[in-house]
């Protein structure tokens, strides 16, 4: 299948600087999870039953997103060094590159010189590997490959392994989407087709790091002949009593899930020009929805863009984060992708989220509130619109305050200050 050499994976190499680079970019052209053909043995294909009605009530699931709960504990040991995590058909490309690093330092440091230290930098090189630049990918999804070569793997790992650095990526000049520098898996889907750009930079410690900016690079989507035979998702799941009839020893079926987008609330004002998103599966089987979407991503478009950015369902450290949003309204909706297809599932789109950003000097701010908790004067800024109550929420539920009456004293204070415009 042509799919299989354009669904290129997402490691972010962390090499010491070496002229075996050639060596790391051989893509393993081979997908995580593959659709079976009836017959063949292996994998099982999955059927996902269209109940989109019921999946609000289902709300006892696992919470993805946010800490609680979460779901995450199968996925046995995570590498968090030097190249991401592994997923089996990632080891190729470990494996070349730990290979190609280790006879190149053999070679180029000969037993009588003592070794050079390294200069006391943070400072890396960083390039966009894959897609390649001026490359045609077939299908709206693809993965970006992300090279980065520390002068100090030391020094680099001190900097940018905390909470708040992360990789970056803006994709078609819009806002950035950022992942973790240590395995993040960067995904993107619905990519309209046509041109795209993308450009990466590191953010270390919540500042862009301008002097890590890549080169931009540009490629094209176009459709995917093969899914145009499979049909729409409408095609799909009319079809899916008749599959099943067909597969039924070999399919696993299970009711569609729901992804329920918590932050941003609705219409509240977030300060910065930055928003985590939060979000949470609703399923009642999250044993299976955990063996089955192990690999799956939630993915969010922002400012209805040129495509959604994704982050691993189930992996606790890679958070959905974006930055440079522009101050003031912005829009937010997420899916989940389908284990067979790596797409998006139509069916688990979440509604179309509104919410405000204040901006770096509060500048889309209409009022400023003045909140005291325990005798500390807080200041929230609050942008035409926004709503009062859910503002009171996210104002009081960001800072930990359970007083159950702090989000209506928090609302009052807004409504004050609208009035007083
Ligand atoms: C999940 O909920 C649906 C209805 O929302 C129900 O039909 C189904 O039996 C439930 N599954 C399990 C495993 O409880
Ligand atoms: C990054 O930090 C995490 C914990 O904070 C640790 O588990 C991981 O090994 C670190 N990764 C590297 C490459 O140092």
């Amino acid at each position: 299948m042509i799919r299989s050499f354009l669904s290129l994976f997402v490691v972010l190499l962390l090499l010491l600087p070496s002229p075996s680079f050639p060596a790391i970019t051989k893509s393993s052209g081979k997908k995580g999870i593959k659709l079976t053909k009836k017959g063949k043995g292996g994998r099982q294909p999955i059927k996902l039953s269209g109940n989109k009605k019921g999946r609000s009530s289902n709300t006892n699931g696992q919470s993805s997103r946010g800490g609680n709960g979460r779901g995450g504990g199968s996925e046995g040991s995570r590498r968090g060094g030097q190249a991401g995590q592994a997923r089996a058909s990632q080891e190729d490309d470990i494996q070349a590159s730990s290979q190609a690093t280790g006879t190149i330092a053999q070679q180029e440091v000969p037993p009588s010189d003592p070794p050079q230290p390294p200069p006391d930098t943070d400072e890396a090189k960083i390039t966009i590997v894959d897609p390649p630049d001026g490359s045609t990918l077939m299908g709206s999804s693809f993965d970006l490959r992300i090279g980065i070569e520390p002068l100090n793997l030391e020094v680099f790992t001190d900097s940018y392994n905390t909470t708040n650095s992360r990789v970056c990526v803006a994709l078609d000049d819009g806002p950035l989407s950022c992942w973790p520098v240590f395995g993040g898996k960067i995904r993107y889907v619905g990519a309209i087709d046509g041109s795209h750009s993308v450009q990466a930079v590191l953010m270390r410690r919540g500042e862009i790091v301008e002097e890590t900016r890549t080169d931009v690079v540009t490629f094209t989507t176009v459709e995917d002949p093969d899914m145009e035979n499979e049909g729409g998702e409408g095609e799909k799941e009319q079809n899916e009593d008749e599959e099943m009839d067909l597969d039924e020893e070999e399919r696993v079926s299970l009711d569609m899930p729901g992804l329920i987008l918590q932050v941003p609330p609705e219409r509240v004002t977030i300060p910065g020009n930055a928003v985590q998103i939060v979000s949470k599966v609703s399923t009642n089987q999250s044993e299976l929805f955990n063996k089955y979407f192990k690999h799956q991503y939630a993915c969010y478009n922002v400012d209805a863009g040129t495509a959604s950015s994704c982050w691993p369902l189930l992996e606790a450290h890679s958070v959905p984060y974006f930055a440079n949003l522009e101050p003031g309204l912005h829009t937010v909706e997420g899916v989940i992708t389908h284990p067979e297809t790596n797409e998006g599932i139509e069916a688990t789109t979440t509604e179309s989220r509104t919410f405000y950003t204040a901006g770096a000097n509060n500048e889309a701010a209409a009022v400023m509130v003045e909140i005291e908790v325990d005798k500390e004067n807080h200041y929230m800024p609050v942008c035409r619109g926004s709503d009062a109550r859910n503002q009171g929420f996210y104002f009081c539920g960001s800072r930990g305050i359970t007083l159950e009456t702090c989000p209506d004293f928090v609302a009052e204070k807004i409504m004050v200050a609208y009035n007083a415009l």
